[in-house]
């Protein structure tokens, strides 16, 4: 097969929700359909216990065996659908923001009992900032829920994107009777705990048909003409570009868990869902086709043995086709690197490959020479961009209770920062170190492992901080002289960028008022 069909071939999208949701419920029914499981129930939910809730260990260990499902390969219609997991921990979200930084779309699930939840917004900021195409699947549709209108207008407005539905529901709760494909205007009658993944729709090619009436009842097909009518009359027509561009999100009903609407989502995304795109670097873009291999590390996952230093780094192909064994260039590194163990994952099951095409994921096995966000070429000097921190949301000042192990203590924590764990922040002023991250559990993370893998002994002093923003200016002068004046709240990050610690929001917003020459960013990139 050609390097082109294979990237015509390829989608790569993560499914992103608010915890509780039904992601990994659809995650399940995905594989399902894809021949990758055959059973319910064999997708082991990374959600966390509540018995565990603050029990990082076991958490950890979660995670480690969730590594096996970090990105789940299947073929569907011919299609090699590349499904990469998001933690479904809120502390973790810092892992979801870079995930998305490696797929070309993304499913986002709603529950429609609870409509668009705060961790849905904060994901949906991260889609926008790269216009990544979004596909919504409103979910629990045989719970008594809110009306769909409702829910649409609450998506438009909270995730301030236009939508577009392409299914419809036939009631809801104790009367669901099915949804009903816009797109291709097919009618699903629904059947509840349906557990067989078959295609044997009746289709309609009239909503007029009698024999609706017949099927779901005189009150509901009425019903469902009306809206049909009304939708096809208020929403202007689907058009595929405006999706592509992440302008217009196309919606779908469903109840995952009884594999329902399921089917339609997925045949619609196969059609419309885009093959691996071009990609910037701070040199030029880089297309999909070029036959030189390009890539960039978007997640690392530490070995849990302290013995052994063993990461796997994530690396996501953008382009041209990834040979195992091949030197390649690690731009800014020390060394060309080449890799024997390469893995990718397809289902539950990691396999040694030895080639992989633009959209694919693969895991390289590591001994610490790469940190996320590097970029592998075939040659090139040349970095992926869009792959940037955000800022933290918890801060603490690192606190060094063995002056013996402080050189253990600044490794640990470099590795540990590359690694995405959290994020390290130096100030100007007495070198103060300060971890941020964007959640409690981290900061137990960290001691714990720099205790473990490091012996350095530390403590988390608590720090009124509010955020951290990068600065800049078109004018060094005044950057020279803002930094002078601020130097008590001037730090800088792992990258030696200039950051501005904002203590509350009022304050920073009375700090942007009196410097409006400086420009503040929450993310590392801008
Ligand atoms: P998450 O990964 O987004 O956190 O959610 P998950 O799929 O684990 O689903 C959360 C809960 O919602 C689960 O129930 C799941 O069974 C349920 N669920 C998912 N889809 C539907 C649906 O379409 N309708 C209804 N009624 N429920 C749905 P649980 O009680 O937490 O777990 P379980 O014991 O059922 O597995």
């Amino acid at each position: 097969m050609s390097l082109t069909e294979e990237i015509k071939k390829r989608r790569t999208f993560a499914i992103i929700a608010h915890p509780d949701a039904g992601k990994t419920t659809l995650t399940e029914k995905l594989l399902l359909f894809g021949g990758a499981i055959q059973t319910a129930g064999a997708v082991k939910s990374n959600k966390i216990d509540t018995a565990t809730k603050s029990d990082w260990m076991e958490i950890e260990k979660q995670r480690g065996i969730s590594v096996a499902t970090s990105v789940m390969g299947f073929e569907y219609k011919g299609i090699k659908i590349n499904l990469l997991d998001t933690p479904g921990h809120q502390d973790f979200a810092e892992d979801t923001y870079r995930t998305l930084t490696a797929v070309d779309s993304v499913i986002m699930v709603i529950d429609c009992v609870k409509g668009v939840e705060i961790q849905t917004e904060k994901l949906m900021e991260v889609c926008r900032m790269r216009n990544t195409p979004v596909i919504c699947f409103i979910n629990k549709l045989d719970r008594e829920g809110r009306d769909p209108y409702d829910l649409l207008d609450e998506v438009e407005e909270k995730l301030n994107i236009q939508v577009r539905p392409l299914s419809w529901p036939i009631g809801m709760g104790k009367s669901f009777k099915g949804v009903y494909n816009l797109y291709d205007q097919k009618l699903n009658l629904f059947t509840p705990s349906q557990r067989k993944l078959s295609d044997d729709r009746k289709i309609f090619e009239n909503l007029e048909d009698s024999e609706l009436d017949q099927l779901i009842g005189q009150n509901p097909a009425d019903q469902l003409r009306e809206d049909v009518e009304l939708i096809e009359g208020v929403y202007p027509e689907f058009d595929v570009s405006e999706y592509l561009d992440g302008k217009v999100a196309p919606v779908f009903f469903g109840s995952a868990v009884n594999n329902f609407g399921v089917n339609e989502m997925l045949d619609t995304f196969i059609q419309i869902a885009p093959a691996p795109k071009s990609r910037m670097t701070d040199v030029r873009e880089v297309k999909p086709d070029e036959s030189k291999f390009s890539g960039f590390v978007f997640k690392i996952h530490a070995n849990m043995d302290p013995n052994h230093r063993n990461r796997i780094a994530f690396l996501r192909i953008c382009s041209g086709k990834f040979e195992r064994n091949k030197p390649y260039n690690h731009v800014g590194g020390a060394k060309p690197l080449r890799f024997s163990n390469v893995t990718q994952f397809m289902a539950q099951d990691k396999e040694i490959i030895d080639e992989a095409f633009p959209g694919d994921i693969i895991g390289l096995y590591d001994t610490g020479n790469l940190k996320i966000g590097d970029t592998l070429t075939d040659g090139e000097n040349m970095v992926f961009t869009g792959i940037p921190s955000f800022s933290p949301e918890i801060f603490r000042e690192v606190v060094n209770k063995d002056a013996m192990k402080t050189k253990q203590l600044e490794k640990g924590l470099k590795q540990l920062m590359e690694e995405g764990v959290a994020q390290l922040f130096t100030f100007d002023m007495g070198s103060r170190k300060v971890v941020g991250t964007v959640g409690q559990l981290q900061f137990e993370v960290i001691q714990f492992r720099l205790k473990n893998e490091y012996n350095a002994t530390v403590e988390f002093h608590p720090m009124n901080l509010y955020k951290a923003c990068w600065i800049s200016s078109k004018d060094k002068k005044q950057l020279d002289e803002f930094v002078r004046s601020k130097n008590r709240h001037i730090a800088y990050d792992k990258d030696g960028k200039l950051v501005f610690m904002a203590e509350s929001k009022a304050w920073l917003q009375m700090v942007q008022d009196n410097y409006p020459e400086i420009e503040f960013h929450f993310t590392s990139e801008f």
